[in-house]
Formats: structure tokens, sequence, C-alpha cells
């Protein structure tokens, strides 16, 4: 798509509202339309009109079988694309929204199917950024939006990222600013018997146990009958930097120790090697003008941690490091689930368990 994208610089908390009808109209007309959520930038489209679906899918290069979340002003616009509300979906959203909390739901014959990837469900959330929330009640459609990257590539916390990866691509890009969760949105499964978490993110298993205390995180569910996949598209390779990350698990001591000595033996060979880490972290035993070492902030600060991860691995990858050496962090609980979540995807299996 031969496309000359412009950029709109809005003020995150109080959007112009010339600015915004704008782009309400570009979506109205079918056009893309990236704008800042809480989470991270989506790629907004139509949700309603399945020939702009198909467009958006072109321009992230992301396949058909993986389906889009669908952005509403309220929950009064769950009636009519789904076909059932539970109570479970009630009590989240009086809650989580507006939020970064995405349900899962009964899709009714209004949604596309190109939307949902041919399944039966649909994603729904009711986002809780000024930008987001005004472009939506403003265009007065449902707004299909997947997060603005290429695909495989990191969710795009800040513009900039975005049109290192759809400039050209797509109509207009709304700059509102860095997102302040950095991660996306925790998505629900609300369909079943039990409430189960697809993919963790800003609210919690914890907090979502305090008003629904039967949830679960999707590992913990008994393994699906054969083909009964829930999320084709959760099980691609995502958020994937350029360099090939590997994740070292462990204590802080120990995996800190060995990360130092992998770094220096890949120094030793000839490479440029990047480091994610927190800000107390000792690596001046790997120290060399081939090691790049990007802090996401203290280890107690794990908000911090997640709203600066996705511009980490952007970052080295702008720097052509060749190979990027991460960590989990301690706390096994709360957001930090999200993170050693999105940072295993980024892994691909290289993961390095340093023993206790
Ligand atoms: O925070 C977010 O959720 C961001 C912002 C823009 O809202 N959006 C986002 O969209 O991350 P995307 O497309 O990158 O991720 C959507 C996820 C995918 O993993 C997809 O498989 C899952 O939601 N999903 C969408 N529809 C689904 C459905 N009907 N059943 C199960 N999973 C679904
Ligand atoms: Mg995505």
């Amino acid at each position: 798509m031969a496309t000359v994208t412009e950029v709109m610089i809005l003020d995150a908390s109080q959007p112009d509202p010339a600015g915004i009808a704008r782009a309400a109209g570009i979506l109205k007309a079918g056009g893309l339309v990236a704008f800042p959520t809480e989470t991270v930038y989506g790629l907004g489209v139509h949700a309603l009109d399945a020939d702009a679906v198909a467009r958006l899918f072109t321009a992230k290069g992301r396949p058909a079988n993986d389906p889009l979340i669908v952005h509403v002003h309220h929950f009064d616009a769950l009636a009519a694309l789904t076909t059932a509300i539970p109570d479970t979906a009630r009590t989240l959203a009086s809650r989580f929204w507006p939020g970064p909390l995405t349900m899962v739901l009964q899709r009714s014959a209004v949604v596309p199917r190109e939307v949902t990837a041919g399944l039966d469900t649909v994603a729904i959330r009711v986002p809780a950024h000024p930008i987001a929330r005004a472009l939506i009640t403003a265009a007065a459609i449902p707004i299909a939006a997947p997060s603005a990257n290429l695909f495989s590539r990191p969710s795009p916390t800040r513009a900039d990222h975005v049109l290192q990866d759809l400039d050209g691509r797509i109509d207009l890009v709304i700059d509102g600013g860095p997102t302040t969760v950095g991660l996306e949105s925790t998505v629900i499964d609300l369909t079943g018997t039990i409430p189960t978490i697809l993919r963790p993110g800003a609210v919690t298993l914890e907090m979502i146990r305090m008003v629904l205390p039967d949830a679960r995180l999707e590992e913990e569910a008994p393994s699906e009958p054969a083909g009964g996949m829930k999320s084709p598209g959760l099980l691609t390779r995502h958020y994937s930097p350029r360099a090939p990350l590997t994740l070292y698990e462990g204590t802080a001591g120990r995996v800190i120790a060995k990360m130092v000595t992998d770094a220096r033996a890949a120094i030793a060979r000839g490479q440029r090697v990047g480091i994610v880490a927190a800000d107390e972290d000792d690596l001046s035993g790997a120290s060399h003008e081939a090691l790049h070492v990007i802090r996401l902030g203290p280890e107690r600060d794990v908000a911090a941690l997640a709203a600066n991860l996705y511009n980490a691995l952007r970052t080295l990858d702008a720097t052509a490091v060749d190979l990027i050496l991460a960590r989990t962090f301690e706390d096994q609980s709360g957001l930090t689930v999200a993170i050693h979540d999105r940072l295993r995807r980024a892994a691909a299996g290289r993961i390095v368990q340093v023993g206790a």
C-alpha cells in the first residue's frame, strides 16, 4: 500500500477535538490509524468493515489466523457484538473497565469473521487512554486494533516505534507520547466454565481473583484436546527482537554472574552483546565497547520494568547487537508474570536455567 503516513501530535490528557474528529473520519472511511492506548499503541480500523480489516492484516504482515481485539467506548457496546454476556463479564467490567483487560466472549453475526479469524468468539476491550477513548467515542463505531507493529516485532510503546515498522503502510499515527503500562492487555476467556487468562497483563491474576476467585492462568488448565486450541495467535512467535534473545532464569546473583561469563565469551568471539538489566545489576565484569547494557529500572519497580521493556528491545536492535541476554526477576507474581511471559516468547525457547 503506497500511503504517506501522517503524524498528528495530541496532548495525551486533553486531546484536541478537531484532531480527534479528523482521525475518526479516516477510521469511518476505512483507513488505518495508529493511536496510543494505556498498554501499547494500537493500529485501528473500522471493525465492521471487512475490506478495511483485510487491509490491516496486509499492512501488518499478520497471518489471517490471528484474531483482533475490538475496542469499544462502553460496556453497553457488548450487546451488539456478542450473543451472551455472562455475569463474569459484568463483574470484571465494573471493576476493571476502562482499562488493560480484554474479554473473550461469544461473537455475534455483526462481527466480521475476518476480525475473529473464523472463531466463534470475539475479544473486546474498553481502553482507558484519553486519546483512545476520545477516538472511539468520536468515530462511534467499534474499532479493531492489534498492536501497531509489524508481525513478530515487539509491540510499540511510542509513536516512533510505530513509524519504524509501519511508515508508508498506514494513513495516520496519533503521537500521544509513551504509553504507561508498556505491555499488552490481559486477555481472559469467559466462554468456558472457569475464567481463564490466555495472556497475562497489568490486570493480574491476583487482581482478578479478588472478584472471580476461581480464575486461573491458561497453563494451569488441563491439557486441551488435540485441535482444541483456543487462541491460535497466542502460540506464534511474537514480541521478537531482531537479534536472538537468551533468557536466564534463576536467582539474581547467580543469573547475573552467568550472564557476565557468557557475555565475555561472546565478546571474545568478536560478537556485539546487548544486555537487558535492572538498575542495580552489576555487569562491570563484562565491561567492553562491544557490550551495550539497557537498564529498565530498579528490580522492585515492576511497573518501570514493564513500561521500558519493549523500548529496550527495539533500542538494542537499532544498535545492531548480535545477541541479547535478559533475565527473569525474583518476584513471581503480579505484573512480573506478564514480563516473564513476554521475555519467554521473545526468547523462543532459548532459556538458560541457572541452578541455585
Ligand atoms: O493491549 C492490547 O491488547 C493491545 C492494544 C492495542 O489494545 N492490542 C493487542 O492486540 O495487543 P494484538 O492483536 O497484538 O493481540 C491480541 C491478542 C492475540 O494474542 C490474539 O490471539 C488474542 O488477543 N485474541 C484475539 N481474539 C481472540 C479470541 N476470539 N479468542 C482468543 N484470543 C483472542
Ligand atoms: Mg500484537
